[in-house]
């Protein structure tokens, strides 16, 4: 009798603390959910999604002493190069803000707002800007095709977001970084000067682009096939008069998508976080399907352990000239920085476990969430890392 009593008051004690603890996992959970902003009337000065819903952004305030600070993060998601892939794309969340569900871009990582995640922006205004334009926010088209109802606005949209952002306080940050990721990547380099100009001098502006700096390299044929994508991008969307005038008057627009490009005009420092075994680069830039039209690759571009030593080769080859491309954004200044690892991944800085916490990303002892904010702070003179010595592909985390 004694026995059974005391088993049933540890059964009790069992079961009561699973309910707390599922009680405070689904509010730590929750409290990475931010409400989703629209912008109702940006639709009157035409600055829409592809399918004309208005723009959208979610918005963490500020505290402590980070209140008058401002991330704005540019969300990723590839991009649209034709009618057709455009109007796909009004069905998702990447083409229309009705699709849109807070739970579907948390803050993590970066845009935690929990100091042991994120030391150096947690207390920050974190933005979240969302991405529905398919171009990197860079398109502006006037017309609108009745027969497809696609607005080619990402610039507009840009404009508009940031606006909204400055009324609400941004105008006199003291702190100012605009970052992104994978395509929204490509959108902070893109638009950093644009950025940095609506500041007084007085704001420390800076941008960071992690997993956005798509390279202009060959692929397994020795062709630069991509380049024809971003061909096909660029005069969907219009994008040429959103991209560095420098640039495009001295090649042509779509090849100033190409950070490689363009960075040698950034004036505004800039932070690099890549992977030069980035995984989108190697399946979508070097082994294409029409690189590899006997799919020998197919396996090992999803799965380094399926790769033989031969594609390993091909691999490394692929990391040298990344690298090559990747000198134009060293060249010559501290202010710029950078955290090149050497992992098979894609995108670094929204995942909780990438950003910090795990020993395998780190270089020289600090993991990007360390780098970035030392580089941010001016805490070191240059924050320029490099994996020279774990040059193989390799997967960082589990
Ligand atoms: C965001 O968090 C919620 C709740 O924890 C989860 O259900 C959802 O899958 C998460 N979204 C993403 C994109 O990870
Ligand atoms: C990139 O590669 C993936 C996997 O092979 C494919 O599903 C996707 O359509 C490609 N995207 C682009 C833009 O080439
Ligand atoms: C570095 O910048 C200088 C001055 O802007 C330029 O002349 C030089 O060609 C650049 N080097 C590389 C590798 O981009």
């Amino acid at each position: 009798m004694m026995f059974i009593k005391v088993r049933s008051n540890l059964w009790l004690l069992h079961t009561l603390v699973y309910c707390v603890l599922i009680i405070y996992l689904k509010v730590e959970g929750a409290s990475d959910q931010v409400a989703i902003t629209t912008i109702e009337g940006a639709v009157a000065k035409g600055a829409v999604c592809l399918d004309g819903s208005p723009p959208a952004y979610q918005f963490d305030a500020g505290f402590g002493e980070g209140v008058n600070n401002w991330l704005v993060h540019i969300q990723g998601g590839g991009w649209c190069n034709s009618v057709s892939d455009c109007r796909t794309r009004t069905y998702s969340l990447y083409g229309s803000s009705k699709r849109m569900k807070s739970s579907d871009y948390n803050f993590t990582g970066i845009l935690s707002n929990k100091q042991e995640l994120n030391p150096s922006f947690y207390n920050w205004n974190r933005v979240a800007m969302r991405y529905c334009d398919g171009s990197s926010f860079t398109g502006d088209i006037e017309a609108v095709d009745p027969a497809t109802n696609l607005h080619f606005r990402g610039a507009r949209v840009f404009n508009v977001i940031i606006e909204e952002l400055l009324g609400k306080g941004m105008k006199s940050a003291s702190n100012a970084l605009l970052s992104g990721s994978f395509a929204g990547g490509l959108a902070s380099i893109l638009h950093c000067d644009k950025f940095k100009a609506l500041f007084p001098s007085s704001t420390r502006v800076k941008c960071f682009s992690d997993a956005g700096y798509f390279a202009h390299v060959k692929d397994l044929y020795g062709e630069y096939k991509f380049e024809g994508y971003y061909d096909q991008v660029v005069t969907l969307h219009g994008s040429s008069k959103n991209l560095y005038r420098e640039c495009t008057s001295i090649m042509k627009p779509s090849l100033c998508f190409y950070p490689q490009f363009t960075m040698p005009y950034v004036q505004t420092p800039v932070f690099i976080s890549h992977s030069t075994y980035d995984t989108f680069q190697v399946q979508n830039i070097s082994a294409t399907p029409q690189a590899d039209p006997s799919g020998q690759f197919a396996k090992c571009k999803q799965d380094i352990n399926e790769c033989s030593a031969d594609q390993i080769q091909k691999l490394q080859d692929f990391r040298s000239e990344f690298l090559e491309a990747f000198l134009v954004a060293q060249n010559g200044t501290s202010r710029r920085g950078w955290f090149v690892n050497n992992c098979f991944t894609h995108g670094q800085c929204e995942y909780q476990t990438k950003w910090l916490g795990n020993p395998s990303s780190k270089l020289n002892h600090k993991a990007i969430a360390e780098a970035v904010g030392d580089w941010f702070y001016d805490r070191n003179s240059a924050v320029q890392l490099l994996d020279n010595q774990n040059v193989l592909p390799h997967y960082c985390i589990n």
